[in-house]
């Protein structure tokens, strides 16, 4: 917002990301992201406080707040939400425009909308979700696919609707299209675009199943029926499925809230793709018993990849985690290696070990398990790897290696849903 040539102040409650923000440090990894806090401090457009009375005064609010799952339940956790939001009420002037951007169950713009009403009758809420991937959020950001905005009624000329094109008019002059629809579209919106991508996600893993049942090889199946228009190549990479803050915990929410509305029968099918995503965890575990002679049993397994996806170090839900858990609980001992989520690994998996330097993990390896996909292991060279290991057996658990080229350099492949 302070790039776009916004006057912004943010606002947490964690101390700890508000003294790096205010330092110009990003408080996790996200490329970019360091470089843009940098050029906008120097233009003086950008502060970070814990203190929330700094929202008076401001024009426009953004909830940007997590909603993670409740522990122990499918559904998202308000309380976030909930709290910010009651928390700048004491602060809205008349004709403020508070914008929701959390992912939250259909429903809650207007409960929060008549929350707003009581205290403030001349402000506004709009729903305006945000699609933004982790390890492409700077981009995202400033180039959205689209922006949409619900509004009380739907309309055109809901006077938010003004307010919100002026804040985004520089992406929205380069011609990023923007869609006005009513507060529950808007909400759902995001949480069936994120269902979506999950179903498409798991049919790929589910045609992965079949494919190594047949002979198969899924890559190439992906690539034939990716090639179709309609279908499309992306987000169709077979593995060891999806994790993360985002898709796991949304088509869960999803269809807690579905249910809710006495819809639940309308997605029964994410039952069915949570259930196919969960299985890729187990096979990966069978596959490297296999590769291990039947026995996991004091084997030394390298994982290459903490993060539930590269160009991040969130861990939230990272399948390699899970996998490298499940392993060492089967008795096999784990080294895990990852460019940059080791310490947030560490944290919430403190049992397993951990090496930052990937030659260093991979010395005396019975068996290599890629699990994220970062460059630097797509890139790894087989014949010195050969000198390293124990036994060269590898694990691609996101087909990005040249099955032929590992093979012929005397390494046992295997990748997933492939012969
Ligand atoms: C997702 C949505 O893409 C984004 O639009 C939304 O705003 C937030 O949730 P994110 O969680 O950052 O973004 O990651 P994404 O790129 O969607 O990947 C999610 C998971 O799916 C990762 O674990 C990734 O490895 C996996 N994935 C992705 C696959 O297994 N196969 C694919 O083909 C694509």
């Amino acid at each position: 917002m302070a790039k776009l040539g916004h006057e912004v102040v943010g606002i947490d409650v964690d101390v700890r990301k508000i003294e790096e923000l205010s330092a110009a440090r990003a408080p996790f990894y996200e490329p970019g992201l360091e470089d843009l806090l940098r050029e906008v401090q120097e233009t003086g457009r950008l502060s970070f406080t814990t203190d929330l009375a700094a929202a008076a005064g401001s024009a426009v609010h953004f909830i940007c707040v997590g909603t993670p799952q409740k522990k122990g339940e499918n559904g998202a956790d308000m309380t976030y939400v909930d709290a910010a939001a009651t928390g700048l009420l004491p602060y809205l002037s008349p004709n403020d425009v508070v914008v929701g951007k959390s992912t939250v169950p259909v429903g809650t713009a207007s409960r929060l909308a008549e929350l707003l009403q009581a205290e403030q009758p001349d402000a506004h809420l709009v729903w305006n979700p945000e699609f933004l991937r982790e390890g492409h959020a700077v981009a995202d950001t400033l180039h959205p696919d689209r922006f949409v905005y619900g509004v009380s009624d739907g309309s055109e000329d809901h006077p938010a609707v003004a307010v919100l094109d002026e804040v985004y008019s520089s992406p929205l002059a380069s011609g990023t299209p923007r869609l006005v629809t009513d507060h529950p579209t808007a909400e759902l919106v995001k949480t069936a675009a994120n269902s979506f991508l999950a179903t498409k996600i798991s049919f790929i893993n589910a045609m992965a199943e079949v494919c190594e049942a047949a002979g198969a090889d899924v890559t190439q199946l992906a690539d034939a029926i990716g090639m179709d228009d309609r279908i499309g190549r992306k987000f169709l990479n077979a593995g060891i499925g999806f994790g993360g803050g985002c898709l796991p915990k949304d088509i869960r929410a999803f269809m807690a809230r579905a249910g809710e509305l006495g819809a639940d029968q309308a997605l029964t099918f994410l039952r069915e793709v949570d259930a196919i995503n969960m299985r890729r965890r187990s096979r990966v575990v069978e596959l490297t018993r296999d590769l291990c002679n039947g026995s996991l049993l004091g084997k030394r397994v390298t994982v290459l990849g903490a993060a539930f996806k590269p160009e991040s170090d969130d861990v939230r839900d990272s399948p390699a985690l899970s996998i490298a858990a499940q392993l060492q609980l089967q008795g096999a001992v784990v080294t895990v290696s990852d460019p940059k989520a080791l310490s947030n690994a560490a944290r919430r998996f403190p049992e397993l070990n951990y090496e930052a330097d990937t030659s260093a993990a991979a010395e005396g390896a019975d068996a290599l398990l890629l699990l994220t996909e970062w460059q630097e292991y797509r890139d790894l060279d087989p014949y010195a790897l050969m000198e390293l290991v124990s036994a060269p057996r590898i694990l691609d658990g996101r087909n990005v290696l040249d099955a032929a080229k590992w093979r012929s350099a005397g390494w046992n492949y295997r990748g997933l849903g492939r012969p």
